[in-house]
């Protein structure tokens, strides 16, 4: 029997990885609008061009957050604290965030580690990002609370569904690094993307998705989210929630993500202009990688195996990238003049490192324009273990597999400290 693993293997060895196989292309321009007007200025930047790309990406690519019937009520609730987590060097808090107030109202559980000197006169600045695998997994703490939400994992090339179990605890620590992070000074704050909503295609009935229907409504409407939408709107509510924390500075949160949660990352950050810092690591098309580049994954293979992570339009670009009013340079450009770190790994062709590289140079335009020294980088790099270029848009391009590493965080820890510590 195959799998939806086999298929996956299958689509992942089929694609283009020849650079001259790479078919020409051109890319529609950031610093021109639609009506072919040339944004020559950081207000019209401001005003006309970020609106109206925000405006595409909504309708064409992600879908946009639907306005609910009925105003949700948040609400938080801090399950359990430990001050002396990580042998005494961190506060850890567990928390319940509750989306509205009926008995099966959703919920997302956050870890947040403070480093044990934050306070309210000393606030740190923070990572945010979302996980794969349960807040249990990201450290050893046996404080942390297992999730009850849906699991999907691969075990010996099956997919396999499950609760979260105490097995799993620390699985993911070595892709965390929470020591390492809190000993740099910063918070961590986590949340399972399966708590917002379940990572598989059942018609948006379970996550935060049916909150917002109108009555009658049992799906989203082809230009409202998919489940890419929703995550991207939790870590919104994360920021919401860190704001209110007395020990972490509001201001300084950065976003970071991984593979498909990097395509997250970078929809939040291009959303939600209060995200300080933004980090893609090995994102790949649908993220930072450029669509109209035919090497590795396809917006076809996005639309078949994942249907549910895009919106409903996104659906006649399969096959037709050329077609698409934007393109991936251009959620980059959305996050301008923020830091942004697009994070590339030799091995990790599917995401087209090389695709990635080219999106981030063709959002420099827009970084200079507003008023920052961009993407230093002329051309695309060897990979190099510390890797790191300079500028306020920087890439990363090291060796190895499609994974977040501990290198991965020296050198993010390293540009927060440039970027946000000044
Ligand atoms: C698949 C998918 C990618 C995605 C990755 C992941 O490989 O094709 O687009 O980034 O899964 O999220 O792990």
């Amino acid at each position: 029997m195959s799998t939806v693993f086999d298929a996956e293997v299958e689509a992942q060895s089929k694609a283009n990885y020849d650079e001259a196989a790479v078919k020409p292309y051109s890319l529609p321009d950031p610093l021109r609008t639609v009506e072919g007007r040339e944004v020559t200025t950081p207000e019209l930047w401001v005003k006309t061009r970020r609106p109206e790309l925000l405006r595409l990406f909504e309708s064409q690519v992600f879908g946009k957050t639907p306005t609910p019937a009925k105003p949700i009520v948040v609400t938080s609730e801090v399950v359990s604290e430990d001050s002396q987590a990580l042998g005494g060097k961190a506060v850890r808090r567990d928390v319940t965030i509750r989306f509205g107030d009926g008995p099966n109202a959703p919920h997302m559980d956050l870890l947040l580690f403070l480093p044990k000197d934050a306070s309210a006169t000393h606030r740190a600045p923070a990572f945010l990002g979302l996980n794969f695998e349960g807040n249990h997994a990201v450290s050893n703490d046996p404080g942390v609370r297992v999730p009850t939400c849906w699991m999907r994992e691969t075990k010996d090339g099956k997919i396999v569904d499950h609760k979260a179990t105490e097995a799993g605890r620390g699985s993911v620590f070595d892709r965390w690094c929470v020591d390492k992070i809190v000993g740099r000074g910063y918070a961590l704050a986590t949340v399972c993307y399966n708590d917002i909503d379940p990572d598989y295609d059942d018609g948006f009935q379970n996550g935060v998705q049916p909150l917002f229907y109108r009555p009658g409504q049992t799906k989203p409407d082809p230009d409202q989210w998919g489940s890419i939408g929703a995550w991207a709107w939790g870590l919104s509510r994360a920021l919401d929630y860190l704001e209110t924390v007395p020990e972490v500075d509001g201001k300084k949160v950065a976003v970071m993500g991984h593979s498909r949660l990097g395509k997250t990352a970078l929809w939040a950050g291009a959303q939600d202009q209060r995200f300080a810092l933004v980090v893609s690591n090995n994102s790949g098309e649908g993220g930072a990688a450029l669509s109209r580049r035919n090497y590795g994954e396809d917006v076809a293979h996005l639309n078949t195996s994942f249907p549910h992570w895009f919106c409903g339009n996104y659906k006649q670009y399969s096959g037709h990238e050329e077609k698409l009013p934007v393109d991936h340079h251009e959620l980059l450009a959305l996050i301008a003049p923020r830091p942004l770190i697009v994070s590339s790994a030799e091995e990790d062709r599917w995401a087209d490192p090389r695709g990635e590289f080219l999106s981030a140079k063709a959002a420099d335009p827009v970084y200079r324009l507003l008023g920052t020294d961009g993407l230093t980088l002329k051309e695309w790099p060897s990979p190099a273990e510390d890797s790191l270029s300079k500028g306020t848009l920087a890439y990363r391009y090291r060796p190895g597999k499609h994974d977040v590493l501990a290198s991965d965080w020296d050198a993010y820890l390293n540009f927060a400290d440039a970027h946000l510590k000044k």
